[in-house]
């Protein structure tokens, strides 16, 4: 079993992904090629922003959001700690200060309640994370943006195609920032990303940085960075924008069954997503005590996880500087608990079944080695009825 399977999704995706490629190698033009403008007028249209810069990674736009906005040294950026390190990376990068803000335990994204204590005078944007493929709570982020006069920068690399109050991730504030890793909900086959935002001069100001500060050739009206997109990439995007939707429905189907079969299992909590919002489930992400036993029992029983992301931002020795080690508890606890299980749209139900299996089969032992007088003595007995059939 994949962890997550772009094998299969090749498959079924080669004649159109083959020849776009096959299309980019007659044409030649490798840099910003006829694919580039097609790839951003189409995700324009999907997400509804009225500019899509294409650029060479998540990262860099998240990097080249923050430049435009013109940051100064001592500036300050609010972000969570419970992300990639991309996230503050970048704020770092472009010259400003991380202001780290705890999570909410169920969603694990930003907590907007403990936003307004950390602005000071030098705070100059607000930078939530769409942590998992849900989109962070954009409404009250942008009111209290808009209070107090600052950019809101989604960090949407894990949530490109979730939908928010009837909006789309990444058109939901002054700049969306996604990825295109080929593991993301709309992945490409090697590094890219793309900006998104409804500013006029934010956009043009972007696209400038992308080409090293260029707003003619070779007139370098800013400091920028060589940051953008392949065309053989945007070709990639390109053919698996063929089946997105259906994959975007597999995707909500496949972890709607994960949170049916889990809902009833003792030792494990699910992330919640919020009734206005959908997830497009970047990752399906439990969290469950003695995590180290519970992922050796899934290795062993064939089922392949991973951690996002195991030590909060503000405990790794790069950006412990920028915040007390107790002062987000709620992402530090987090970080001990979190597991990601098998997600992609591929995923088929006997292997959703295995997965849910062997979870329940290793938590149940978990419990019992905790608790021994509190449960009963095979493991399987202490299944909800709902998994009795799939483990027999
Ligand atoms: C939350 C978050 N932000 C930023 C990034 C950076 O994206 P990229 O790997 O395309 O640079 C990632 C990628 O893993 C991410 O998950």
């Amino acid at each position: 079993m994949e962890f997550i399977d772009l094998k299969a999704q090749y498959a079924a995706l080669k004649p159109g992904i083959d020849a776009r490629i096959q299309r980019v190698l007659d044409h030649g033009q490798y840099i910003m090629g006829p694919e580039v403008a097609e790839l951003e007028a189409a995700l324009a249209a999907f997400t509804g922003a009225r500019h899509c810069i294409s650029v060479a990674s998540g990262t860099e736009a998240l990097l080249i959001a923050l430049m435009a906005l013109d940051l100064q040294p001592g500036d300050e950026v609010i972000t969570t700690p419970f992300t990639f390190a991309a996230t503050a990376e970048t704020i770092v990068l472009a010259g400003a200060k991380p202001v780290f803000v705890d999570i909410e335990p169920d969603t694990c994204n930003i907590d907007v309640g403990l936003i307004e204590a950390r602005i000071t005078r030098r705070t100059r944007a607000l930078m939530p994370v769409s942590l998992y493929g849900q989109v962070a709570d954009m409404e009250e982020i942008n009111a209290i943006a808009a209070r107090h006069g600052l950019a809101v920068i989604e960090d949407a690399a894990q949530s490109f195609g979730a939908v928010y109050q009837g909006r789309r991730s990444c058109a939901v504030s002054t700049f969306g920032a996604t990825s295109f890793f080929p593991s993301k909900p709309l992945g490409c086959y090697g590094d890219g990303g793309a900006l998104f935002t409804d500013d006029d001069r934010l956009a043009q100001a972007a696209r400038e940085i992308r080409v090293h500060g260029q707003s003619s050739r070779y007139n370098h009206t800013r400091v920028g960075v060589g940051g953008r997109m392949d065309t053989l990439q945007c070709a990639v995007v390109l053919g698996k924008l063929e089946r997105f939707a259906w994959e975007l429905e597999q995707r909500a189907r496949i972890g709607a069954r994960y949170t049916a079969l889990l809902a009833d299992v003792p030792g494990v909590d699910l992330v919640t997503v919020r009734p206005d919002r959908n997830s497009v489930w970047a990752q399906f992400t439990v969290m469950v005590n003695d995590r180290p036993g519970v992922q050796a029992a899934l290795k062993a029983a064939g089922v392949p996880t991973a951690v996002h992301y195991p030590l909060p931002l503000h405990h790794q020795p790069a950006y412990a500087q920028h915040c007390c080690v107790d002062c987000c508890p709620l992402s530090t606890r987090a970080a001990q608990q979190v597991l990601s299980l098998p997600m992609s749209a591929d995923l088929s139900v006997a292997d959703q079944d295995r997965v849910v299996a062997a979870l329940s089969v290793a938590l149940s032992a978990a419990l019992s080695v905790a608790l021994p007088e509190a449960l009963p003595a095979g493991p399987s007995d202490a299944l909800p009825a709902a998994l009795a059939a799939v483990v027999a």
